[in-house]
């Protein structure tokens, strides 16, 4: 078995933290105690992640899609998403991580919403990692949101057509700060992106696991990011080019 490399680190994971409900299923236990349970792997894998020297981690907790779940369901998210943010705001402030949301935050009911957007403002001087929370996030809606953006912009001159680069793209995206990401993680074994990160995960190295997210954990993490370690990213190169690329 192969050690992990610091040096060859990915500077952004991405995860899609799924199997929550058909681990608490297998128990005979309500969805939203593996909820529950996933926070704590969520936890765990910010703590693991802070002490490798990761620098993004963006973490897929609720999608546009998943406002169709049964409203009982999307209350206890709401709820257990609240007493996280306010149980973490401090241990992030300490441990010097900057939370940041991509999504509809105002989607959010008012007092999840203020609590997120006070977390955020709290955190924003914050050098170390970035730990970037998507809440009602879909990715064909944020690609929607910038073309539209976009249009205004050019109808208002401050941009012309031929300025609309993939850069320039990139820029009115939730993600215009962040790079995108190396690494993209789904556990559950479900082989699918769920409207993820569409435009940012064209050259993203995927990795998939049965262990379902409340099971996740540090140990899980490595063996992830070993695997991603022995993978080659050509960026449609060919391997012969690679040593050779700055
Ligand atoms: C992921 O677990 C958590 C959210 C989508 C909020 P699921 O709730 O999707 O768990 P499964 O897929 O039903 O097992
Ligand atoms: C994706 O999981 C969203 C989150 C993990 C927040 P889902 O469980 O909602 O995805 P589908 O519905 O199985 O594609
Ligand atoms: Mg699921």
């Amino acid at each position: 078995m192969k050690n992990l490399d610091k040096e060859k680190l990915p500077q952004h994971i991405a995860v899609i933290m799924d199997g929550n409900g058909r681990w608490a299923k297998n128990r005979n236990l309500e969805r939203i105690v593996g909820h529950e349970k996933g926070i704590e792997s969520a936890r765990e894998i910010v703590k693991f992640c802070g002490e490798t020297g990761i620098k993004v981690l963006t973490l897929y907790a609720f999608s546009i899609e998943n406002w169709r779940r049964p409203k009982k369901e999307v209350q206890a998210l709401m709820n257990l998403l609240k007493k996280y943010i306010v149980k973490e705001s401090k241990e992030l402030l300490k441990n010097n991580i900057c939370l940041k949301t991509i999504g509809n935050i105002d989607d959010m009911p008012p007092s999840l919403a203020r609590i997120i957007n006070q977390t955020v403002e709290q955190t924003k001087n914050c050098k170390g990692m970035i730990v970037n929370l998507a809440l009602s996030y879909g990715g064909r809606d944020e690609i929607i949101r910038a073309v539209k953006k976009i249009v205004q912009a050019v109808k208002q001159g401050s941009l012309k057509e031929d300025g609309i680069t993939e850069k320039v793209f990139s820029s009115y995206l939730f993600t215009k700060d962040l790079p995108d990401p190396d690494l993209l993680i789904r556990t559950s074994g479900e082989m699918r992106l769920s409207n993820f990160l569409l435009w940012q995960m064209a050259y993203t190295e995927i990795y998939v696991t049965e262990i379902l997210w409340p099971d996740f954990k540090r140990e899980d993490m490595v063996q992830a990011l070993i695997h991603y370690q022995s993978r080659e990213r050509r960026f449609g190169r060919i391997s012969e080019q690679l040593g050779t690329i700055g």
